[in-house]
């Protein structure tokens, strides 16, 4: 069993591949088809995936059975100014992915987001839902799940949200910082949402991977909530309790539009591999467990 992970710096990558390494997850133990799998790691300086004939070369020459694409353009407000790099990365890469993923047969995993959804509706989307991006991250991801349903059969598309991790910049540690650094923020009250932590995606990418239930997946945390209560749950976890104040959209305008409510149901998750997703409260408490 060989597995490609593209992306491989990344946060989401890093966890994944620390996992298959050890052999088992937070959560349980890897699946056995992919115990002891020998792991190809490419981020943009060995496989830049917007270079179509290079994808297709790296996959051809190292034949993996799956691909893991972490590889993204995640720089929400950066998508928005750079749309053609962002279409280039998130669509393009992914298209290439999937084509030579289907030309040598390997599995593809292909990790979305909730920002494909327009976020005006008050009840968490599922997979059969319309997705209708309001951004240009959004659309440009959208965009690469297009491609990668039509160009690879044997593909696994995840969508996954407000993902934080042991490795790299993220919402999580940017509040600790505040709280500490800062005495507070202020953090937004009106935008809904599933923070998940990355060991938990990865112990169900890995599951997904295993496996050929393939099609859409939503993987966020269970339970939901806003910005403000996750911050205020993190600062108090970290020993700050009390330090955040909610506000709204209006009082801290960014570049991007962003959904207002972008919950997801684990629907595909419950009726096939399982939903082992922890509530987001208890899997953020785990994250700051296990960095004492
Ligand atoms: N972070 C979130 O809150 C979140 C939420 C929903 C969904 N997701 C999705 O989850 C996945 C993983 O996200 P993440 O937070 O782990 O991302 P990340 O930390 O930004 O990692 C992405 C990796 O891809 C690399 N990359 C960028 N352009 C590339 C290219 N042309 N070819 C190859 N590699 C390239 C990046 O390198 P550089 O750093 O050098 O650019 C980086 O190492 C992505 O598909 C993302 O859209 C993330």
């Amino acid at each position: 069993m060989k597995i490609l992970i593209t992306g491989s710096k990344g946060m989401l990558a890093t966890q994944v591949i620390a996992d298959l390494e050890r052999g088992y997850t937070e959560l349980g133990e890897v699946p056995a088809a992919l115990k002891g799998a020998q792991l190809v790691l490419a981020d943009v300086d060995t496989l830049d995936i917007t270079d179509k004939a290079a994808a297709e070369g790296f996959i051809a020459q190292h034949k993996p059975d799956i691909v893991i694409n972490c590889a993204a353009y995640t720089n929400v407000d950066g998508c928005e100014s750079n749309q053609d790099t962002a279409f280039m990365v998130n669509a393009i890469g992914s298209r290439n992915l999937a084509i030579a993923c289907e030309n040598t047969g390997a599995k593809l995993v292909h990790v979305s987001t909730d920002y494909v959804f327009r976020g005006d509706e008050p009840t968490p989307r599922r997979e059969y839902d319309m997705p209708w991006p309001i951004s240009a991250y959004g659309k440009t991801k959208y965009a690469g799940e297009e491609f990668v349903r039509q160009y690879c059969k044997k593909s696994f598309i995840v969508r996954t949200a407000w993902l934080y991790g042991y490795n790299g910049k993220n919402f999580v540690k940017t509040m600790v910082w505040l709280a500490k650094e800062k005495g507070g923020a202020k953090v937004v009250n009106d935008q809904h949402g599933n923070p998940t932590n990355a060991a938990d995606l990865s112990h169900h990418l890995l599951k997904i991977a295993a496996s050929e239930e393939y099609g859409t997946y939503h993987c966020t945390g269970n339970g939901e909530c806003t910005w403000y209560e996750f911050a205020a749950e993190i600062a108090r976890l970290a020993g700050y309790e009390g330090v955040m104040s909610p506000c709204t959209s209006e009082e801290f305008p960014t570049p991007t539009k962003r959904p207002a409510y972008s919950s997801l149901d684990n629907m595909m998750l419950r009726v096939t591999v399982g939903d082992e997703m922890r509530h987001w409260k208890d899997a953020l408490k785990a994250y700051f467990d296990n960095q004492k």
